[in-house]
């Protein structure tokens, strides 16, 4: 039996439909750790004063303070959604600045990666013990859905990656993930992440996505988990940087494998699929998005991309990395510009629109 009544079932629905529609509303992703954020922080040269030590509360504060400029800078007309870290929803209470504007406070769910002790370079995530009622608290503290990443490795065939092994044991967790999330009454996306960083070509790349998530939804379907009330959060098939020829492949190539990706994996009755960048620039990550809807858009039945979901962006670096920079240079004005400018661009590619 589904553990989600009527009403719940109607509020999933209502929320996954809000945050992938209107086409071009999409995602803000600012789930990192506080060791990652930390680091997005370091990686920033500031020239003109020395060094400063932090102490732990001092990096404490300036997390929540840059998350609170963020939060004020973010424009609802392209942002339907932001995920937060369960420190930034539940220890500073930020979902109320988010929730006044009318954009869907969300929480990350999963924990930490561990190693697969069969197959020690892939990973199994951490975090489906105590889930429910560490939800019910996202729910509380006003998280309307969440998210859960799992990282897919991706070599040539030849080489091997993923395993078998590697594919059901991801599959599995983020089926139980997604029926505990919906039994929290928060909307699950599921976030399975196809690493880029070896030497697959782009049909493999969109062979290892198939399959993936292909086997995942099957898994929600065994977990009676209600697909209408979910949302996937898939990486763009992509060449890895390890493969020789990776520069023969245009942003015309990348949507297409794509496009057929989520024509054959991602049943009609999820309501949206909404990208991350994984670490592309924000202007390869927008180009691809772009390329893609406009290919869905100039498609017309008999095409299999004539029927396709919303296609939208759930991006972080892409979207932040700009004014993160600004920000730690002090610079609160531009950060707030970056921001705006980038939601903007990014909810233009969800509609099919390339930006200069
Ligand atoms: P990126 O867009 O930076 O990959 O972040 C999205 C995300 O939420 C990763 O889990």
């Amino acid at each position: 039996q589904p553990y989600w009544s009527p009403h719940i079932a109607h509020e999933l629905i209502t929320t996954a439909q809000s945050l992938v529609n209107p086409r071009g509303k999409g995602i803000y992703a600012t789930d990192e750790s506080p060791d990652v954020i930390q680091a997005l922080f370091d990686g920033v040269q500031v020239n003109d004063h020395e060094e400063r030590v932090w102490t732990e509360a001092g990096k404490k504060e300036r997390r929540k303070k840059w998350r609170e400029c963020a939060y004020n800078a973010v424009p609802s007309e392209y942002i339907s959604g932001v995920i937060l870290y369960p420190e930034t929803l539940v220890d500073f209470g930020l979902a109320p600045i988010l929730a006044a504007k009318g954009i869907i406070p969300g929480v990350r769910a999963n924990g930490e990666l561990m190693p697969i002790p069969s197959s020690p370079s892939e990973f199994i995530v951490e975090g489906l013990d105590g889930l429910l009622g560490r939800l019910q608290a996202a729910r509380a503290a006003g998280a309307r859905f969440s998210k859960w990443r799992v990282t897919i490795a991706c070599t040539s065939k030849e080489r091997g990656l993923p395993t078998q092994t590697s594919l059901e044991l991801q599959a599995d967790t983020l089926g139980k993930y997604a029926a505990i999330s919906q039994e929290a009454g928060l909307v699950p996306i599921v976030e399975p992440d196809v690493e880029f960083s070896e030497d697959a070509d782009l049909a493999r790349s969109a062979e290892v996505h198939e399959k993936a998530i292909s086997m995942i939804y099957d898994r929600m379907r065994t977990y009676n988990v209600l697909l209408e009330g979910s949302i996937i959060k898939p990486s763009f098939s992509l060449p890895g940087l390890k493969f020789a020829n990776r520069d023969k492949y245009k942003p015309e190539d990348i949507a297409f494998a794509t496009a057929t990706v989520i024509a054959r994996a991602v049943p009609t009755s999820v309501p949206g699929v909404a990208f991350l960048s994984g670490g592309l620039t924000p202007a390869l990550a927008t180009h691809y998005l772009a390329a893609l809807n406009a290919l869905v858009n100039s498609s017309q039945a008999p095409s299999p991309f004539a029927r396709l979901p919303s296609l939208t962006f759930s991006f972080g670096r892409a979207l932040q990395g700009d004014a993160l920079k600004e920000w730690v240079k002090g610079n609160e004005e531009q950060t707030k510009v970056l921001l705006q400018k980038w939601s903007q661009v990014c909810w233009r590619s969800a509609r099919g629109v390339v930006s200069d």
